[in-house]
């Protein structure tokens, strides 16, 4: 038997950090209403992190006992040097799992390389159906060139891939019986997300907008026979298993199921902010480390395992407030 890898993170709440997700971006293609707002201004290139201080990072992670890395954005996939890095990322000795959240967008021509690097699921955001809303939905983006990136990836062969529809009232809640059917047709899994308010958005109002899942989950049982699962892929999702196929579907609800007592992760921001919750703003500066003492492995492996005893118990997410929260959801990728 191989003997259990170390763990060095562990905070005051005795919950083990054993998955990082990683943002290697702020930038997107897209502009999701729920995500940000029009006008962004995004972080000038001196002030990201460089795909070698990501990596340092990674490692560093890894050897404190991290299981599990998700790459996310803004949008991943729109960085340059972005498949380098997974490549790097995908050789890491202990590293279990090497996940991606993407918009699908560039898919197309990325999914095969990205099973070559050793990412092993994705996450793929598809909110809608109707190439109108689509549109409407992401301000910018293309129905047709993500469902393509969706088509290459199956083609690709990832062991799971996963969609991921944020749900909001009166724009898209009408279609989650489609947005299942269109995941079990194509043996993908489906998560349904509550929307969260991160940084202010001009779109809509966030509390009128609020679709809780368990009302998507009675508005799918008039058309599946759904049965609670104890599956877990890593993150908040709870699953259900649709009878009679393969496809596994998922509610995330930081609303009205709160899943902070089994947090696992932490999240590195492009900026270098270690981030302790996604719903707090309590955070480390792992970018002045690196740049202060480069080369220093032991100094910033001293800093992640000093940052657990920040890491907050709980998010306390309130729609009918202003958001605490400023910074936007592509800072973090979720
Ligand atoms: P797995 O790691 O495969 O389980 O993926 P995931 O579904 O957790 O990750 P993904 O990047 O696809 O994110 C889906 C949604 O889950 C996004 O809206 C994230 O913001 C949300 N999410 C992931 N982790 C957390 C968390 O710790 N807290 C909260 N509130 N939401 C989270
Ligand atoms: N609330 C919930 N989910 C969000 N996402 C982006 N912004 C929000 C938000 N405010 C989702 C995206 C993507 C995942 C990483 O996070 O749709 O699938
Ligand atoms: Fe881009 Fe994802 Fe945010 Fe949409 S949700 S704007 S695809 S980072």
């Amino acid at each position: 038997m191989s003997p259990l890898p170390p763990h060095f993170l562990i905070d005051r709440y005795g919950r083990r950090v054993t998955y990082l997700r990683l943002s290697i971006t702020d930038r997107c293609d897209f502009r999701c209403v729920y995500c940000m707002a029009e006008d962004m201004a995004f972080l000038p290139r001196g002030q990201i992190l460089t795909l070698e201080e990501l990596h340092a990072v990674a490692q560093a992670f890894v050897e404190l006992g991290v299981e599990r890395i998700r790459v996310t954005g803004g949008e991943p996939l729109v960085r340059k040097g972005a498949l380098e890095l997974l490549e790097n990322l995908g050789r890491l000795q202990g590293l279990q799992e090497l996940t991606l959240t993407t918009n699908g967008s560039q898919l197309a021509q990325s999914a095969a390389r990205l099973k070559a690097a050793g990412v092993q699921r994705l996450n793929i955001s598809l909110d809608t159906l109707d190439p109108d809303k689509f549109r409407q939905i992401t301000r910018s983006g293309d129905l047709a060139q993500v469902l393509r990136g969706i088509e290459a990836a199956r083609a690709a062969g990832f062991r799971r891939i996963k969609l991921n529809a944020v749900i909001l009232k009166n724009r898209n809640h009408h279609e989650v019986a489609d947005l299942a059917a269109f995941a079990i047709a194509n043996g993908l899994d489906i998560s349904f997300i509550e929307e969260m308010p991160l940084g202010v958005v001009d779109d809509h109002d966030r509390a009128e907008a609020y679709y809780a899942s368990d009302d998507i989950r009675r508005d799918l049982a008039a058309r599946f026979s759904l049965h609670a699962s104890n599956e877990h892929s890593g993150g908040p999702s709870r699953y259900y298993r649709v009878v009679g196929s393969d496809s596994r579907i998922g509610f995330i609800s930081p609303h009205s199921h709160n899943f902070c007592d089994t947090c696992n992760r932490v999240r590195l921001t492009v900026e270098g902010r270690l981030l302790l919750c996604l719903g707090n703003e309590h955070s480390v500066d792992l970018k002045q480390v690196l740049r202060n003492h480069p080369g220093d492995t032991a100094k910033l492996k001293k800093t992640i395992m000093a940052a657990m005893e920040i890491k907050p118990q709980r998010h306390d997410f309130d729609l009918a407030e202003q958001p605490v929260i400023f910074r936007h959801m592509s800072v973090t990728g979720g």
